[in-house]
């Protein structure tokens, strides 16, 4: 440690000062030295691939090709999706996985291919092996949707885990996608991502990355077919990807490919082939159904790190009030903790709290709390205490508790890769129950640990249950925050087995959504912030996670009056709308910016209530299908090249098309659209898709359009639902589904479906249920017929 370094670790943990930077080197050596002891050098390795073929063994779905230094795994489960695992690796265990592996597909088996090679031909996808190991995905019309080159692995002479490599082509035309959440996207260029959840330590924007949440899933968009590919390790990694280029006039193709580099885990893959659609409920299937929020979390929240009382959280909800402005969550930050210890509460600041979140109900305005994971490491904290006494904190190698520094000081970090912990873990929120809180918002998780170099996380070496299995943090880390979500969510239906539990969490992995959604982090105030916040959306609900959103405004600092305005238009056609910032960031209420400000954001607002009954149909629909409520212009035409490429717009369920203005100064843009007939829904005029048109965009609204047919459900003024149905074109019919939430438990939603069709010079939409066709029971109002 040097002068440097301290003064470094000072400012990083900026106004808590000295004392916690010194805490803060302390826990950086601590690391370093665990390191140094729990994890052997790796030393020498020996490279490995597969070699040729020996003999195959048939099984359930598929079965095993047996080569002269390796085995791989084939099986064909029963929802369509393919497995695959080197080296004897089967499905499970899983973190991922929702529930068992899927049956096999009886119908699917080995059979000889040519040149020695394998194949198993399923009804949506069949699988080539070649003698030395490539295994190849063609659509069943016989084109190469991926190609994998026979994997290497790097084993130590001494033992150990052994890191590997596998390579890929796709087609020349392909599009990546995935890879969690990332600020670069949605679409992924050529480049390098990392596999590996991390707080950036500052607020992040288009050229940061790794961030908080990473998955080994990838969505390979071409014009042959979709592809999911699931690469089933939680361990460190990389993924290089390059886009192929095709060969214009007489030239040739140039595939594109992807390199996958893994320190760990085993080697192993899902692959999902079909349309988007196909291939994201493929995806929910195996990992699991997003949960469904409360009504509530489909309005707006507001949220902000130092309210730093009642007063002003009382205060912050008048503004609301005052003005008319829809509010349905307050969140409270860190601030309100005693000493910052989660599942506290400082009582001078916060002395009624549960009388706070009563007044607040009744005005239909829910609390939603913090939770981290660090606790203070102090005899006499209960959390501290309970936790030693349920043997719950990650120890390292020689079985001390790994110490790490965070907002309360020197913290320790729940083993949640433990059924135990878990369940103790799950048992604290009882505390915020009955402080009146009924939403949660997990941070930190990644986990993160100050430190003044290096990784701010655990040791590499910390030791974790992994449910028994033993291991350390290079496997465990990934998945931490998933199990926390795991924690906190089993926690809650334990303890109020009435209601949807609502929590969303920084960090997370494949198959959060089964728990929650995320928020996606810090983000930088400025437009290129404003463009990472929907690529972060888009790219995470191509990855299963549907529900998310940014920090309206941007994290820090202070946004001009117009980047809030987009950022809060955008915002109010996103999952999760929260207004949002840092301790040190000025203000984000909607009345800070000036009167047009106030005006155009209530408009938001409004807007945002009235649309609420479209989001809850949205939130059910992910919840059956796996289908997010924001999905690229492409899904349901990911073979138009145009849509493919275009990364500033996007659908909003199959209704509506949201062009959020994303640059300084604009008054009009560009949409692509896509086929059919578009309104746009401030003006009612109709344009034609496919094609690219150009739409005003006053400061007062961004563009929206709403497809020709589409019946969307809107709240009326009564509270009630209606039917806004847009006029099909002319010898066309439409129709929509609305979903109705029977309350924020688990009864069963009602489900409705209708047709919207020209009747002599009147468009009419009909119920159409097992009974026939019936009139809606609700009103309905016709838009777009001065253009039928
Ligand atoms: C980091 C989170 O990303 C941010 O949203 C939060 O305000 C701070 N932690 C303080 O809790």
């Amino acid at each position: 440690m040097d002068g440097r370094d301290l003064v470094r670790s000072v400012k990083a943990v900026g106004s808590a000062g000295a004392t916690q930077g010194l805490r803060t080197v302390r826990a950086a050596w601590r690391r370093r030295r665990a390191d140094a002891s729990g994890l052997p050098p790796r030393g020498a390795e020996r490279a490995r691939v597969p070699g040729p073929v020996r003999d195959v063994e048939p099984g359930p779905g598929g079965g095993v090709v047996r080569f002269d230094r390796s085995e791989l795994r084939i099986i064909v489960a029963v929802n369509g999706a393919v497995f695959w695992g080197w080296d004897g690796a089967g499905p499970e265990p899983s973190y991922a996985l929702a529930n068992r592996c899927p049956e096999p597909d009886p119908r699917a088996a080995l059979e000889p291919d040519k040149d020695g090679g394998w194949r198993v031909v399923a009804e949506r996808v069949t699988v080539v092996v070649s003698r030395h190991g490539a295994v190849e995905v063609l659509t069943p019309g016989g084109v190469t949707l991926r190609r994998d080159l026979p994997p290497r692995w790097w084993e130590p002479v001494g033992g150990g885990p052994a890191r590997w490599m596998q390579r890929s082509e796709v087609a020349a035309d392909a599009r990546f996608f995935g890879l969690g959440g990332r600020a670069s996207g949605p679409r992924l260029r050529d480049g390098t991502y990392r596999l590996w959840n991390t707080d950036p330590g500052r607020p992040f924007g288009p050229d940061d990355d790794p961030l908080y949440v990473t998955m080994p899933v990838q969505l390979v968009v071409a014009d042959a077919a979709t592809h999911l590919v699931f690469h089933d390790s939680s361990w460190d990694g990389t993924v290089t990807l390059r886009e192929g280029a095709e060969g214009a006039g007489s030239g040739h193709d140039r595939a594109g490919s992807c390199e996958l580099r893994m320190d760990g885990g085993p080697l192993r893959c899902w692959v999902m082939v079909g349309t988007p659609a196909r291939v994201l409920l493929g995806w929910a299937s195996l990992t699991g159904a997003p949960a469904l929020p409360p009504a509530w979390a489909l309005g707006h929240h507001h949220a902000r790190w130092g309210f730093g009382s009642e007063l002003e959280v009382r205060r912050i909800v008048a503004g609301y009030q005052e003005r008319g402005l829809p509010l349905d969550a307050v969140h409270l930050d860190i601030d309100h903790h005693d000493g910052h210890q989660v599942f506290t509460v400082d009582e001078d600041r916060f002395p009624k709290l549960p009388v706070l979140a009563e007044e607040l109900r009744r005005d239909g305005i829910r609390l939603v709390s913090i939770v981290d994971p660090a606790v203070r490491a102090e005899p006499g904290n209960a959390v501290f205490d309970s936790g030693t006494a349920e043997d719950a904190f990650v120890r390292d190698a020689a079985g001390r508790i790994v110490r790490g520094v965070l907002w309360p000081g020197e913290t320790v970090y729940p083993d949640f890769t433990h059924a135990r912990v878990r369940e103790w873990w799950g048992r604290l929120y009882e505390e915020r129950l009955a402080q009146g809180f009924v939403g949660f918002w997990h941070d930190m998780n990644e986990p993160t640990s100050f430190t003044a170099f290096g990784e701010s996380t655990l040791p590499r070496s910390a030791r974790h249950s992994l449910e028994g299995r033993g291991g350390d943090h290079r496997e465990a880390h990934n998945v931490y925050a998933l199990s926390m979500a795991r924690a906190g969510y089993e926690g809650l239906r334990e303890l109020a087995p009435q209601e949807r539990p609502f929590l969303f969490s920084r960090s997370g992995w494949a198959g959060m959504q089964r728990y929650g959604g995320t928020w996606s982090g810090d983000v930088a105030t400025g437009w290129p912030g404003l463009r990472a916040s929907l690529s972060l959306v888009m790219g995470l609900g191509l990855c299963g996670v549907p529900y998310s959103g940014p920090d309206v405004g941007g994290y820090d600092g202070s946004p001009s009056p117009e980047l809030y305005l987009r950022w809060f238009q955008l915002g109010a056609f996103l999952p999760l709308f929260r207004t949002h910032a840092s301790l040190r960031a000025g203000r984000r209420e909607p009345w800070e910016f000036g009167d047009d400000v106030l005006e155009h954001a209530r408009v938001a607002l409004v807007e945002r209530r009235r649309l609420l009954p479209y989001f809850v149909t949205l939130a059910h629909l992910a919840r059956r299908t796996g289908a997010p409520y924001v999905r690229p212009l492409w899904w349901s035409a990911p073979e138009d090249r145009a849509l493919r490429d275009c990364e500033d717009a996007f659908l909003l369920g199959d209704c509506l098309l949201v062009a959020p203005v994303l640059d300084p100064g604009a008054d009009r843009r560009a949409v692509q659209l896509p086929r059919g007939r578009w309104y746009d829904t401030a003006t009612g005029q109709a344009y034609e898709g496919p094609g690219q048109v150009l739409v005003d965009a006053p400061l007062s609204r961004i563009p929206v359009l709403a497809r020709a047919g589409a019946v969307i459900p809107v709240r009326g003024d009564d509270g009630g639902v209606e039917l806004e149905a847009w006029a099909p074109a002319r010898g066309r019919t439409g129709g929509g589904l609305v979903v109705t939430d029977a309350g924020d438990g688990w009864d069963e939603p009602e489900i409705e479906r209708y047709v919207a069709r020209w009747v002599g010079s009147r468009v009419v939409v009909k119920r159409e249920g097992e009974d026939g066709v019936s009139e809606p029971p609700h009103p309905v109002r016709v838009r777009g017929l001065q253009t039928g």
